[in-house]
């Protein structure tokens, strides 16, 4: 198969290329690639530019070929950039545009199973806004297709046909060296245009049929805009997947997923929580509002939340407790340990039933390299604490409030590095009175 991703994105007007920009925290081209998987295709090349390093680099990880299209002259001739690639290759061949990340393994398998017995079959959908899209132009019949032109090249008749081209092509391999070969560019945008092999096969008398997709599923993106009407489309149906799996959402409409979000079954999250990429939650958690959560795992039975922000490398263990502005950074927190109140813990293993006390904070950088602690089992730590790293707090040692732990301590030991503190009998009462003579002299003098 072929996925033709060379386009400089103009639209996009930003310096991060079309194809590689995310919807669900996930590429746009990843997300191609993964509805393609579902049809097993024995070779996957992507066409890209020559000032793509970054695309290509993408596609060299996951696995597919890598086809150069230098300069890009059009759809047309990205796929003819293809077919070296494609070389010994006979069987179907599913072309797709880079810029669809709505598309599901579904309409995949509705388009292959549309070709049939025919030469070729495309990808159509009927859009409210037909806009720049490509008019699919049908026999009077309106069952096989006589050829696709392009909105700059339409007539005002042809512009106002609603059914697009959605960019899917299925054909075999052989018509499709033949179709690309007879390719022009004497259109409008002097380009070789992809969509002209339909007329193409027209001409050889086979026939071609558009498999009538749902709109969401193949919406093009092509600026800001479209890549945000896209995020929103991926969310609803990423609310809709979760839910269905047995995850309670008071207010789904302010909870959002990543592509590779996984949530076990009676988890609760509650309203304006952010779930960026990376993220296992077990069955059986509670996410409390406004929380913010990257690259982590949680176990069942946690509690999170309100506002905390758990970061990458975050391992919340079972029926762990993180309350209300907590940060946690390559933090692993084992069964059971609370962390309740406004704390930062980063480079960090917590064991079973810790308990974190309020304003706790582990100093983890230098200004120059970061550093771990440890705090064992059963450690209480108490309120508004440094632990400076690299330290260690033994199994059930306990950190008197307001120190700053410098040293290991050792287990069941205590810790306090405050100073001793001293009470002067009286001495509030004597300073009032002091201070309102004072005021007084001074109010006369006035
Ligand atoms: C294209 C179709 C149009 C269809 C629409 C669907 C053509 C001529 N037009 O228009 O009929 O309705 O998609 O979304 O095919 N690309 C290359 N090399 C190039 C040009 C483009 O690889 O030289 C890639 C782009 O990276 C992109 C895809 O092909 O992923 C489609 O190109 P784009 O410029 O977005 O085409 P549209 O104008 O949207
Ligand atoms: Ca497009």
């Amino acid at each position: 198969m072929i996925v033709l991703a060379a386009g400089q994105g103009t639209r996009m007007k930003s310096p991060l290329p079309k194809v590689l920009h995310p919807v669900g925290g996930r590429p746009i081209l990843g997300a191609i690639l993964d509805a393609v998987a579902s049809l097993a295709p024995e070779r996957v090349v992507v066409v890209t530019g020559p000032a793509q390093p970054s695309v290509a680099a993408f596609v060299q990880a996951r696995g597919a070929v890598n086809a150069i299209q230098d300069p890009p002259k059009g759809t047309g001739h990205a796929a003819q950039c293809a077919l070296p690639a494609l070389e010994g290759f006979s069987g179907d061949v599913l072309i797709l545009y880079g810029d669809t990340p709505l598309l599901t393994p579904e309409t995949l398998a509705g388009l292959i199973a549309a070709k049939g017995p025919h030469a070729l079959a495309l990808l159509g959908f009927t859009p409210l806004d037909p806009g720049q899209y490509g008019r699919l132009i049908l026999d009077p019949d309106n069952k096989f297709l006589l050829r696709i032109v392009e909105a700059k090249d339409a007539s005002y008749t042809e512009r106002a046909v609603r059914f697009c081209n959605a960019g899917g092509f299925v054909l075999d391999a052989v018509l499709l060296r033949e179709l690309l070969a007879g390719l022009a560019n004497d259109n409008a945008q002097g380009e070789f245009y992809l969509t002209d092999i339909v007329a193409g096969a027209r001409a050889k008398g086979l026939k071609a049929v558009a498999f009538d997709a749902p709109v969401d599923d193949v919406m093009g993106v092509n600026s800001q805009a479209e890549l945000a009407e896209a995020e929103a489309v991926f969310q609803k149906r990423a609310r809709l997947a979760h839910m269905k799996a047995g995850v309670s959402l008071a207010d789904p409409a302010t909870v959002y997923f990543s592509a590779d979000t996984e949530i076990g079954a009676g988890t609760t999250i509650g309203p304006n929580v952010v779930i960026a990429s990376g993220v296992t939650i077990a069955a059986g958690v509670t996410v409390k509002p406004f929380c913010h959560l990257e690259g982590v795992t949680i176990a069942t039975g946690a509690v999170i939340g309100p506002f905390a922000r758990l970061r990458p490398g975050s391992e919340i263990g079972e029926d762990v407790h993180i309350g209300n502005f907590v940060e946690t950074k390559a933090a692993k927190l084992d069964k059971g340990a609370k962390a309740n109140h406004l704390t930062y813990l980063g480079d960090v293993s917590v064991g079973a039933g810790a308990n974190i006390g309020a304003g706790t904070i582990t100093c983890n950088y230098d200004g120059f390299f970061k550093y771990r602690t440890e705090i064992g089992a059963g450690a209480f730590i108490g309120s508004n604490s440094s632990l400076v790293a690299p330290v260690s707090i033994g199994d059930n040692a306990n950190v008197g409030a307001g120190s700053v732990i410098t040293k290991n301590v050792a287990p069941d030991a205590l810790a306090l590095t405050r100073a001793i503190q001293t009470d002067k009998t009286g001495w509030a009462a004597r300073f009032r009175s002091m201070m309102r003579a004072r005021k007084a002299a001074s109010a006369k003098k006035d």
